[in-house]
C-alpha cells in the first residue's frame, strides 16, 4: 500500500530542501544541506544541518528533520512518504550511512529519496536501494 507521490508534492517537496539549506548551522564546513521530510498525510517537515566545534557531534540535515517530525508530530501517521534532501553540489549528495539507518526506523523500503543538485537536477532512489538490509530489532 504505497504512497502516491504527486508531481505538485513532489515540486512542494523538492522547494521546501532547498529553501530550509538556509537554516543551517555550518560554520566549519560551508556545506549547506537542507531536508524536507514527507508524511503519508502531506504535511511537510523540515531540517538543516548543524554543526560543532567538536566535530563529530554534528548533526545531518536529514535527521534534523526526521527528529524534529517525530518529536513534533508523535500522532502522525507513519512510516513516513519521502524525503528531499538539497545541497549546492553537483551531483546531489545522498544520504550518509548514519542517516539512512535512522530513516529506516520510520520508513520503509519503499520511502522515496529525493536527492536535489545545485541546478536542481534529482536523482531518485528508494531507501531499499540506498540501504538493502538495514538493521533491525524485528525478527
Ligand atoms: N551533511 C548532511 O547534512 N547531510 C548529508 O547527507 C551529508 C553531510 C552535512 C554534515 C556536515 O555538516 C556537512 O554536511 C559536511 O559534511
Amino acid at each position: 500500500m504505497g504512497y502516491l507521490l504527486t508531481e505538485e508534492k513532489r515540486k512542494e517537496l523538492v522547494a521546501a530542501a532547498v529553501a530550509a539549506k538556509a537554516g543551517a548551522y555550518c560554520k566549519y564546513s560551508q556545506f549547506r544541506v537542507g531536508a524536507a521530510l514527507l508524511t503519508t498525510d502531506g504535511e511537510i517537515i523540515t531540517g538543516a544541518n548543524v554543526e560543532n566545534a567538536s566535530y563529530g557531534l554534528t548533526i545531518c540535515a536529514e535527521r534534523t528533520a526526521v527528529f524534529t517530525a517525530v518529536t513534533a508530530l508523535p500522532a502522525k501517521p507513519r512510516p513516513f512518504a519521502a524525503m528531499a534532501i538539497a545541497a549546492d553540489v553537483d551531483p546531489p549528495v545522498s544520504p550518509c550511512g548514519a542517516c539512512r539507518q535512522v530513516l529506516a526506523e520510520l520508513g520503509t523500503a519503499e520511502l522515496e529519496v529525493i536527492m536535489v543538485g545545485a541546478d536542481g537536477t534529482t536523482v531518485c532512489r528508494t531507501l531499499g536501494e540506498l540501504l538493502p538490509l538495514s538493521f533491525s530489532l524485528s525478527r
